[in-house]
C-alpha cells in the first residue's frame, strides 16, 4: 500500500521534496529492528534452539546463562529465537516465551509484575497491581497464575546484572526454584548479561542453578562486522547508494572499538543521515568520518551533562584560565580558578586534595589532559590542559549552574 496515496501538499512538502532520500527504510537501521538473518551467530542460535526444543513437547529445558560484551547480538538472537518459537507453537499450547529487560524493570516487583502482565496479556485483567503488594503476595499469586496455564514458561531476563546490582539475587533464587512448588507448569530461565564477571555477583546456590548451560558470545571481528553491515545495507539502501569503502571503513572502526555490532550499525546509519541532510547523492567515507566525530562529540556532551556540580565548577575554572591566556596550568592555578568560580556562584569550595581527585577524573573522562612534568629541583607538578571543542566550552558556560556567574572584575590576580 505504501506510496499509493500521495499526500496533499502542506507547509512541510518542500522539505520532503528537497531531501534526497538515501535510506530506503529507516526502521531497518534502528537498534530495535530484529533482522531475520543473523550472520555469524548460527552456532549460538543452534545451540540455544537445541536446549529449548524439548519445551515444545512440554519438557522443561535447562536454564541458560548468556554472557557477552555489548553489541555481540545477545538480545537480537534471543528475540529472533522467541519469534521462531512463537511460530512453532502459534496457539502457545505448550510454550510461553516471555522477554523482560531488567534495565527497564529494575526492581523485583517490576520484573514479577511484567511477567504477570505478559501471562495475562491484558493489563486491565491483571490481578497483580502495578504497585502496593508485598513481594510474598505477588510471588504466590504469580506462581498460581503460572501453574494454571499448564505449560513450559521460558522467561528471558535480559541485562540481568542491572537488577542484581540494585536488588541482590533473591528474585533469581525465587524464579529458579519456582519449579519445586509448581505442579503442572515448568519455568526455564535464560539470563543475559554484558558483565563477564557476573557470576561473581551471584550466591553459589543461584550460580549453579542459573548457569546450567552457559554460552559466551564473543565480540565480532572486522570480517564478521562487514557481513552484518552488508546484510543490513542490502535491505536498508538502494543499490549504488553506498560507496564501496563505506562498509569496510565502518567495520574497521568498530572492530577497533571492541567488535560491537551496535556501534557499527550506528556509524553506518549516522553516515547515511549526514549524507542525506547534506543532499549528497551517495554515502562516502567522508560521511563516515563526520559520523564518527559526531558520535564522539555526542558522547562527551553526555558525560559533561552528567558531571557533578563540583566537577562542573572545576571545569569552568579551567575554561576561565584557558581564556585568560593560560592554555596549560598547574594544579595550583586550577585550584585558584576553581575557588574563584565557587565564590562567584556562592558555593563553598572543596579542599585542594579533593580537587586533585576531580582533576584526575576529568582527565580519565577525556575532558582535560593532565600530565606530570618535572620542574627541576622543586620536583614534579601537573600540567593541565583543556581538550574539548569550542562549542562544548560554550555548552559548559551556559549551564544553568552558572547563570548568575559574574567574573570578578577588579581583582588583577587571583
Ligand atoms: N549477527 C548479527 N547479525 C545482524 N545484526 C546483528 C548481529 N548481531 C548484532 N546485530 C545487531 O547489532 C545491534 C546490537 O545487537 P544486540 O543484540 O542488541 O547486542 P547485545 O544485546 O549483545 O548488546 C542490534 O541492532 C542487532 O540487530
Ligand atoms: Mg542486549
Amino acid at each position: 500500500m505504501a506510496g499509493e496515496n500521495k499526500n496533499e501538499a502542506n507547509i512541510f512538502t518542500q522539505y520532503i521534496k528537497s531531501r534526497h532520500s538515501l535510506i530506503k527504510n529507516s526502521k531497518i537501521l534502528q537498534t530495535t529492528y530484529i533482522p531475520d538473518n543473523l550472520p555469524h551467530r548460527k552456532d549460538k542460535i543452534d545451540a540455544i534452539v537445541e536446549i529449548l526444543a524439548p519445551a515444545l513437547n512440554g519438557d522443561k529445558p535447562s536454564n541458560i546463562l548468556i554472557i557477552g560484551k555489548t553489541g555481540t547480538g545477545k538480545t537480537a538472537v534471543m528475540n529472533f529465537i522467541g519469534k521462531e518459537l512463537r511460530k512453532a507453537d502459534p496457539q502457545q499450547e505448550n510454550v510461553h516465551f516471555i522477554y523482560i529487560n531488567c534495565e527497564v524493570n529494575d526492581t523485583a516487583y517490576g520484573i514479577l509484575y511484567s511477567i504477570s502482565n505478559q501471562i495475562i496479556n491484558n493489563i486491565e485483567e491483571n490481578k497483580i497491581p502495578f504497585t502496593g503488594w508485598s513481594l510474598d503476595k505477588i510471588l504466590a499469586t504469580l506462581t498460581e497464575m503460572i501453574d494454571k496455564e499448564n505449560k513450559v514458561f521460558i522467561i528471558v531476563l535480559d541485562e540481568i546484572d542491572r537488577s542484581i546490582q540494585k536488588n541482590g539475587d533473591d528474585i533469581f533464587y525465587y524464579l529458579t526454584t519456582i519449579n519445586e512448588v509448581l505442579q503442572k507448569s515448568r519455568v526455564s530461565i535464560i539470563g543475559i548479561t554484558n558483565n563477564a564477571k557476573f557470576t561473581e555477583l551471584l550466591s553459589p546456590k543461584i550460580k549453579s542453578r542459573l548457569g546450567e548451560e552457559k554460552l559466551v558470545f564473543p565480540p565480532y571481528n572486522v570480517e564478521q562486522l562487514k557481513d552484518i553491515l552488508y546484510n543490513r545495507a542490502d535491505i536498508a539502501f538502494d543499490t549504488g547508494v553506498l560507496d564501496d569503502d563505506v562498509i569496510p571503513y565502518c567495520a574497521a572502526l568498530s572492530a577497533q572499538e571492541m567488535g560491537d555490532a551496535r556501534r557499527a550499525l550506528e556509524l553506518m546509519r549516522i553516515s547515511a543521515e549526514i549524507a542525506e541532510r547534506q543532499g549528497d547523492p551517495k554515502i562516502t567515507s567522508a560521511h563516515v568520518k563526520s559520523a564518527r566525530s559526531k558520535i564522539e562529540v555526542d558522547a562527551i556532551v553526555e558525560v559533561i551533562k552528567t558531571l557533578t556540580i563540583q566537577s562542573k565548577i572545576l571545569l569552568l575554572g579551567i575554561i576561565k584560565n584557558t581564556e585568560k591566556g593560560l592554555p596549560t596550568m598547574t594544579t595550583g592555578d586550577t585550584y585558584a580558578a576553581y575557588k574563584s568560580v565557587c565564590e562567584c556562584i556562592g558555593q563553598s569550595p572543596l579542599t585542594q586534595r579533593r580537587i586533585t581527585g576531580l582533576i584526575q577524573e576529568l582527565d580519565m573522562l577525556g575532558i582535560i589532559h593532565a600530565r606530570i612534568k618535572s620542574t627541576g629541583r622543586t620536583g614534579r607538578t601537573k600540567e593541565i590542559e583543556l581538550c574539548i571543542p569550542r562549542d562544548l566550552i560554550e555548552m559548559v558556560k551556559s549551564d544553568d549552574l552558572f547563570k548568575d556567574y559574574k567574573p570578578p572584575t577588579q581583582r588583577t590576580l587571583m
